[in-house]
């Protein structure tokens, strides 16, 4: 069974009038599953380039647990890529809500692109 880079519940908060949760707050967990992937390959400062077109195609409701699963899809020289998949349960079926493709770069101090270095190679 695979495992998700982050698992969340969303709170009345996060939602419009009708219950449903904003897209917005779904693209924020989104971003943080990519970085928190990325985290664990390398320790540099890492910042967010590019998120491609995201196309909602299920609604996500208060109290439905929503898992965000990661793949690195690309490691380039100062960058590196994310394939999330974002995942719904419902009545115990995991329905996909949505798919992004993001891009990260690494900088130095300055916030200057800088070489990406990897603790080890991602093996997925
Ligand atoms: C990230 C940033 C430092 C890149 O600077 P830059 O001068 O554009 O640097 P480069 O053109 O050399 O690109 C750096 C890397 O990003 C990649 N990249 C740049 N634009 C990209 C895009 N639109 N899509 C995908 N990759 C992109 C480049 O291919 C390069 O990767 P590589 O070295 O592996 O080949 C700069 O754009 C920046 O500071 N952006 C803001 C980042 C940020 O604050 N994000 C949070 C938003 S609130």
């Amino acid at each position: 069974m695979k495992d998700p880079a982050i698992r969340i519940v969303l709170l009345p908060k996060d939602t419009n009038s009708h219950g449903n949760i904003f897209g917005g707050i779904i693209l924020s967990y989104i971003d943080l599953s990519g970085i928190f992937t990325i985290s664990r390959y390398s320790d540099q400062k890492i910042v967010t380039v590019a998120i491609n077109e995201v196309i909602f195609k299920a609604p996500v409701h208060v109290g439905e647990i929503v898992s965000f699963y990661c793949s690195i899809t690309k490691i380039g020289n100062t960058s590196i890529s994310v394939h999330v998949d974002v995942e719904v349960e419902k009545n115990f079926e995991s329905i996909l809500v949505t798919q992004a493709d993001l891009t990260y770069c690494s900088v130095g101090d300055n916030g200057k692109p800088v070489p990406l270095i990897l603790k080890y190679q991602p093996s997925n």
